[in-house]
């Protein structure tokens, strides 16, 4: 039986008054859900939560990573900085990096590799745009970019990736996924980790992203290839992110 997680992307929002209320509301208002649960914040809030997450259930993370170590690479930050702060997972490949940074899905599964080689967890983020589905592109949009993550790692680093659904279309647009529409891109999703390594795939969490909110997030997560969530602007509110972990 997959755990079931729940991830908030902050994006670029928050300050530390904000985020001191909003990280005390989450650990306040957590009971015994059964549901694992982290926070990617901004790099320089990294070290706020550690102080005020540090032996509570809530896991933290970054954004982004680079694929270099260290070095003359100005803005970048690396995994080892990542992992410094206590961090324990790394979005790669979020759509809006992608969109608006021009990362290819090479880029992304160097990203990925850079997260595992200093024990981070990658979620890598894969999705779809509108045009591409009214194409009928959908399954070979999300399996070339899923394909290079998997091309670029070792067998038997498949298990220590999270995957992230999430369709272009329903990000921060209030358009929801349909269930049936969600889990038919899950279920290809770990069919594809499955040509790579068929009981990796029955482990592997595949997180559903776009207009997660506490309403629709039962009927997602009762997916049978739905283990989570990757949630944007519902992540920014104590109760809608807690209503959401309850909902698992
Ligand atoms: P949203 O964002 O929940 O605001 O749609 C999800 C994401 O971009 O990860």
């Amino acid at each position: 039986m997959r755990r079931k997680l729940v991830i908030g992307n902050w994006k670029m929002n928050g300050n530390r008054a904000a985020n001191s209320a909003l990280l005390s509301g989450i650990v306040a208002g957590l009971n015994d859900f059964g549901a694992d649960c982290a926070v990617c914040v901004p790099a320089p809030y990294l070290a706020q939560c550690q102080a005020q997450l540090a032996g509570t259930p809530v896991a933290w993370g970054g954004q982004d990573v680079s694929v270099h170590a260290s070095g003359a690479y100005t803005g970048e930050v690396s995994a080892a900085m990542l992992v410094d702060f206590g961090s324990t997972y790394v979005l790669c490949g979020h759509s809006e990096r992608r969109a608006y940074h021009g990362e290819s899905s090479a880029l992304v599964a160097q990203k990925a590799l850079a997260a595992l080689a200093s024990g981070l967890t990658p979620v890598v983020c894969f999705g779809e745009t509108l045009a591409q589905r009214e194409a009928g592109q959908t399954e070979d949009v999300i399996c070339a970019q899923l394909q290079a993550v998997l091309d670029a790692i070792e067998p038997a680093q498949v298990g220590k990736l999270v995957l992230a659904y999430e369709p272009v279309w329903a990000i921060g647009t209030g358009k929801t996924a349909t269930p049936q529409i969600a889990q038919d891109a899950h279920r290809f999703l770990r069919e594809c980790v499955a040509r790579k390594d068929a009981v990796a795939a029955q482990g592997v969490q595949i997180l559903y992203g776009g207009s997660m909110k506490p309403e629709n997030a039962k009927e997602l997560m009762a997916q049978p290839d739905i283990d989570g969530g990757l949630i944007g602007g519902a992540a920014l509110k104590a109760t809608d992110f807690l209503g959401i972990i309850q909902a698992v």
